[in-house]
């Protein structure tokens, strides 16, 4: 709902702020028309419902790689482990060639979508719902696998525009 007395919000403000907020990051991923892999770098995954299970993110409507995933109806959600910050990175840059996946021995999922190799968790999905809101889509997915992999690193965490490590001393 607008209102004419709430002054706009600066973009890079917005970001700012919003990167006070640490997140997990997922590579989500998945499959393209010829079963070629990919993937997109994601800080907005998060669990959603536990009964049913359900898990979602937000991606960009400009995103060139979801559509083509959600073609094929699944995907699946790698937890990166503090040390792919190249991963990361890599996930996130323009391509839409498979190329993001060069020099990776991937595993298939219970969906058939890439595993990582060192992904600390995966999460299967079907796309269950998309809502559009504002410039990007929440999808909806339907929790059909879970798995945790790899504890012999921590989870990374994205903070303030750069990643570092979910370890918690207790
Ligand atoms: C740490 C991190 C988190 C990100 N989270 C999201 C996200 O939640 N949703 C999104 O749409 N893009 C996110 N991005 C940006 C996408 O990874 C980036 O726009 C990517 O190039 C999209 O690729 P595509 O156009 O091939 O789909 C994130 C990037 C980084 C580095």
């Amino acid at each position: 709902m607008s209102n004419a007395a709430t002054p706009p919000i600066d973009s890079k403000v917005f970001r700012s702020v919003f990167g006070h907020l640490p997140t997990g990051v997922v590579i989500v991923t998945g499959k393209g028309p010829s079963d070629e892999p990919l993937g997109i770098t994601i800080g907005s995954f998060a669990s959603i419902s536990l009964d049913p299970p359900l898990a979602g993110f937000f991606i960009g409507r400009a995103s060139r790689t979801w559509p083509l995933i959600a073609a094929r109806g699944a995907f699946t959600a790698n937890v990166l482990n503090a040390e792919q910050a190249e991963l990361c990175w890599r996930f996130a840059k323009d391509a839409t060639d498979g190329s993001r996946f060069s020099g990776i021995q991937v595993a298939a999922s219970g969906n058939g979508s890439p595993v990582l190799p060192g992904a600390v968790a995966t999460i299967d999905c079907t796309v269950q719902a998309t809502h559009t809101l504002g410039d990007h889509d929440l999808v909806v997915g339907a929790v059909t696998g879970v798995q945790v992999r790899n504890t012999s690193q921590p989870s990374m965490v994205f903070y303030k525009g750069k990643t570092g490590d979910a370890r918690i001393e207790s």
